[in-house]
């Protein structure tokens, strides 16, 4: 197992090599690690839940023309070259597909106890002091403004609309950062969540208090 972890980091490591900040290596060595932490309570199978950690972002469909296929792909393609179990492979495919914020509100697709553990990883790093530092980091990107009190939070837009806004980076802790507490799946990722979700509270109400100075 040990090898086959080694080979796929370094595989990681290489592809990514030149990705965003938001998902280059250390984002995923974060959701490696966290997702260690929840799987010691959780038990799943420690192979499957590794290796869909360190692959679960090898192709992002937003910076591949939305195509959701190309990710399970790639991953299959790397685990059949390193000789890994037939039956692995399938499951990390069928967990990579269905990670995304989207596929999670399907309520039809597929279940597994790895699936819980890695999307609670992968979420959890969204949240808290790192999930803050990512939403600015991205909020940099776009050119978005930190905050503004006279745009107010979205909660229905359409994937395009939501894409295309110029919301304030601030927006997005009501429009995605303070519900993932709730999707939470494993008892440790519940846990884990609860205290980066009361940070990021704490974290809002030192920043009105200071943009209004209060402070
Ligand atoms: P993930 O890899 O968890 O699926 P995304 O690709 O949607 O997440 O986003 C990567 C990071 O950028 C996350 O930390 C997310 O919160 C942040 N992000 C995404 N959209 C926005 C936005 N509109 N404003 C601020 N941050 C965002
Ligand atoms: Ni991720």
């Amino acid at each position: 197992m040990q090898q086959t972890l080694d080979l796929t980091i370094a595989f990681v490591k290489n592809t990514l090599a030149d990705a965003e900040a938001g998902h280059d290596w250390f984002h995923i060595e974060r959701v490696f690690k966290t997702a260690q932490t929840i799987n010691q309570t959780e038990q799943a199978n420690s192979l499957i839940v590794a290796l869909a950690a360190l692959l679960h972002d090898i192709a992002d469909s937003k910076f591949n023309n939305g195509d959701e296929e190309i990710g399970p792909q790639k991953a299959g393609e790397f685990l059949t070259s390193i000789n890994v179990d037939q039956e692995v492979i399938n499951e990390v495919k069928l967990i990579i597909r269905h990670l995304s914020f989207k596929a999670s509100f399907d309520k039809n697709s597929y279940q597994s106890k790895e699936l819980n553990v890695v999307q609670d990883a992968d979420r959890l790093d969204a949240i808290g002091a790192i999930g803050i530092a990512r939403a600015f980091t991205y909020g940099g990107y776009k050119n978005r403004v930190l905050y503004n009190p006279e745009i107010k939070p979205n909660l229905n837009m359409t994937k395009e609309e939501y894409k295309n806004a110029v919301s304030p980076t601030l927006n997005h802790f009501y429009e995605k950062l303070l519900l993932l507490k709730d999707l939470m799946k494993t008892e440790t990722g519940k846990k884990m969540a609860q205290q980066r979700h009361d940070f990021m509270l704490a974290y809002l109400e030192q920043f009105y208090a200071e943009w209004e100075g209060r402070k």
